[in-house]
């Protein structure tokens, strides 16, 4: 229905009518999958329910569809949300593992299979992407983001956003994106989930906006408020940040939904007396959907009696959400997606499969491979494949999978047997003597080891970040053997594996790579395929490092051996463990020939880079290259180094290819002292290679008399 027909429809509601309309109701799961709690059809049949979170199913959702639009008195359809995070059935590698792929594309096709398999499946409205930026990795969320890059974050979140919602949200396949959590989530003090942000404007404006913002500008339909307090005041009390900022500055017209009980939580914060006033505040902050807290339908109807409430406020949640209806054609179709045929299509299909599994080896990182124990051979008569995660198929899943099937997972174990044909004895098992005499019985050893999947994610914040103790024993002891031994670490976030790294010559990183993990990692064990992934995030030494990151400041005293009094630690190295950015192949990459299109340009002007990669070794790779720039000079400090270009190339052996970039004023630019954008003249450094501890620079000058608004 058009804008029009919407309030014509608004016209006709009561309050009631209106705040039920705002009320997202709850389903919940048990081992067979996605239940509705007793009440919710009663509910509603009471027009108290406007959209579900956690219900779907074609048949589920027909049914309560169904009373929706024929037991109502406006029969306005529901709509169905869910978390699908990183796929629906078809479980892709966690976010974090998909940035590592730097593959805007597969991260793309990724999102686009999640919404066809969801939608198929009833849902409407997906809670993703998360574009939350982090530097701490004590806070366990950062297993669904993309990593502590601003760059690369927003990029992913442009091409999530276009994979869910496709190529329009009135087609059925096509799903509302949710960029969430708005805003600075991931600054929570010490790491701790749901802590405090105190985050300056620059910071905000810099490092914390970007990824909401390019994720609206890419069409995202909606956005989910965080649960932490920025600079004093609740998210979901903060009318400055959601309807100052977000609607405001930024004319976002789209859905604002709470966290959960987000509204409700505003009485543990301290900025609320009672339900209602979280409800008043929440509302009038700017939130439009009121996640599972009943608030809003219980409370407000009430408040607004008495007149404590904005009623024009309410009438433009209302349009919001009934018009978020129209646009996926619900009014002319509530059961769109509510079909077990096409259920059972689109589900888990081959090709799904085939798109996870080329995902999970783009996102699996080679953080070292010393005496080339890397790939190991086909022709081995005996391997073993041990350590606790080596056959866990749900850890193969890794967080927010909640519509996932464990037993979809292929394990290590399983993807090694699948391998190497019964031609070759694999031992396996998960610890204890067992794995012992499997790896001494074993001519190679594949050792999995790692976070468990439920020790990464929402919630799961940690003080130390090492390997468990008796994985580090088993480690210690498997690699006192002296044979090949391939150290796989299953994780949601950088570790400190400091004593690890000193220890094993081969360390695969591999997230927790989905369904198809354990095809994904024999493909890159044995060779088939050349590891490509690179570092989202820096790898500390220790925890003391954190926070962490590449794109540091230089400070008045930067870091220096030979200084005393410099921007370094005394008991341990300022550097991380593994930079940004660094991944290793089976093949050496060297890079040559780095020319600027000019030396000196304008400040509107553009800069063509090129430069060229060679293969020079024996296995095909796909290089990520990347392009940083540092602006030597500005009126305010600027970061050491800045990605603004990556790339995924692909060289047979002996391949040499050209690469070309070009940037311009967006690249070039700072924000001002009032926060404005600008490109200020004066001197930049560019940098390229294969990591952002990069190989090659160049310079160049932006000339002109002053600053220059973008
Ligand atoms: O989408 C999630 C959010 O990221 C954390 N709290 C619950 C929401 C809905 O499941």
């Amino acid at each position: 229905i058009a804008a029009a027909d919407v309030d014509a429809l608004l016209a006709r509601m009561t309050l009631d009518e209106k705040l039920g309309q705002l009320a997202q109701a709850r389903g919940e799961r048990n081992d067979t999958g996605p239940f509705v709690p007793a009440g919710s059809e009663a509910d509603v049949r009471a027009g108290r329910v406007g959209s579900f979170l956690s219900v779907y199913g074609a048949e589920t959702t027909r049914r309560l569809q169904r009373i929706a639009v024929e037991e109502t008195r406006l029969g306005i359809p529901l709509l169905f949300a869910d978390d699908v995070i990183h796929g629906f059935r078809t479980i892709f590698p966690v976010p974090i593992g998909e940035a590592a792929s730097f593959d805007l594309a597969a991260a793309e096709a990724a999102a686009r299979i999640a919404a066809i398999e969801a939608t198929a499946n009833g849902l409407h409205w997906t809670y993703a992407p998360m574009v939350d930026m982090a530097r701490d990795p004590r806070w366990g969320r950062v297993v669904e983001g993309a990593g502590e890059d601003v760059e690369l974050a927003c990029r992913f979140a442009e091409a999530r956003v276009r994979g869910f919602q496709g190529r329009s949200l009135s087609d059925p396949d096509a799903m509302l994106a949710t960029a969430k959590h708005f805003v600075a989530y991931g600054d929570a003090e010490g790491g701790r989930d749901y802590d405090v942000a105190d985050v300056s404007d620059r910071r905000l404006a810099e490092y914390y906006y970007p990824p909401f913002r390019d994720a609206i500008a890419a069409g995202a339909a909606s956005v989910m408020v965080a649960f932490n307090e920025v600079n004093g005041v609740p998210m979901h009390a903060n009318r400055d940040l959601l309807t100052g900022v977000l609607r405001g500055d930024w004319h976002f017209d789209g859905l604002i939904v709470s966290d959960y009980s987000g509204v409700r939580e505003l009485v543990a914060h301290g900025v609320a007396a009672n339900d209602e006033a979280a409800g008043i505040l929440a509302l009038e902050a700017g939130i439009d959907v009121d996640m599972v807290s009943g608030i809003y339908v219980n409370t407000l109807p009430g408040a607004a009696r008495r007149g404590k409430v904005d009623v024009a406020r309410i009438d433009a949640a209302v349009r919001r959400i009934l018009s978020a209806k129209a646009v996926l054609g619900l009014f002319d179709d509530p059961y769109r997606n509510c079909n077990p045929a096409r259920a059972k299509r689109q589900t888990l299909r081959p090709a799904h499969r085939a798109a996870a599994r080329d995902l999970a080896r783009k996102s699996m990182v080679l953080l070292q491979n010393e005496g080339n124990i890397l790939p190991l051979s086909k022709a081995l008569r005996s391997v073993a494949v041990i350590g606790p995660l080596a056959d866990d198929r749900r850890s193969m899943l890794g967080s927010w999978a909640p519509t996932g099937v464990a037993g979809d997972a292929i394990t290590p174990l399983e993807g090694v047997k699948a391998a190497l044909g019964p031609r070759v004895k694999i031992f396996g098992a998960a610890g204890g003597d067992a794995a012992l005499d499997a790896a001494r019985g074993a001519d190679a050893v594949v050792l999995c080891i790692g976070e468990h999947w439920d020790e990464s994610g929402e919630a799961r914040s940690r003080v130390a970040l090492d390997l468990a103790p008796d994985q580090q024993a088993m480690a210690d002891t498997i690699l006192a053997l002296e044979k090949p031994v391939a150290v796989v670490i299953f994780a949601g976030r950088p570790l400190t594996i400091n004593t690890l790294a000193h220890r094993a010559p081969a360390i695969l990183w591999a997230w927790y790579p989905g369904v198809e993990a354990g095809h994904a990692l024999a493909d890159i064990l044995f060779g088939d395929v050349s590891p490509s992934g690179r570092l989202p995030m820096s790898f500390p030494r220790a925890v003391g490092q954190i926070p962490i990151h590449y794109d540091r400041r230089s400070t008045g005293r930067p870091a220096s051996e030979s200084e005393r009094n410099s921007a370094k630690y005394v008991d341990a190295p300022w550097t991380p463990l593994y930079p940004f950015g660094h991944g290793l192949g089976y093949s050496p990459v060297r890079y040559a020939g780095l020319e600027l299109s000019s030396e000196r340009l304008a400040s509107d002007g553009v800069l063509q880079v090129g430069f060229s990669v060679h293969n020079a070794g024996a296995h095909a790779v796909e290089e990520v290259v990347q392009l940083y720039l540092r602006d030597d000079v500005a009126s305010t400090t600027r970061p050491l180094k800045a990605l603004k270009r990556f790339a995924r190339v692909a060289l047979a052996p002996g391949e040499t290819k050209p690469v070309r970039f070009t940037l311009g004023a967006r690249d070039f630019a700072l924000l001002d002292h009032d926060l404005r954008p600008v490109v200020e003249p004066g001197s930049f450094t560019l940098y390229v290679g294969g990591s952002s501890a990069t190989e090659l620079e160049a310079h160049f000058t932006i000339e002109g008399e002053g600053n220059r608004a973008i």
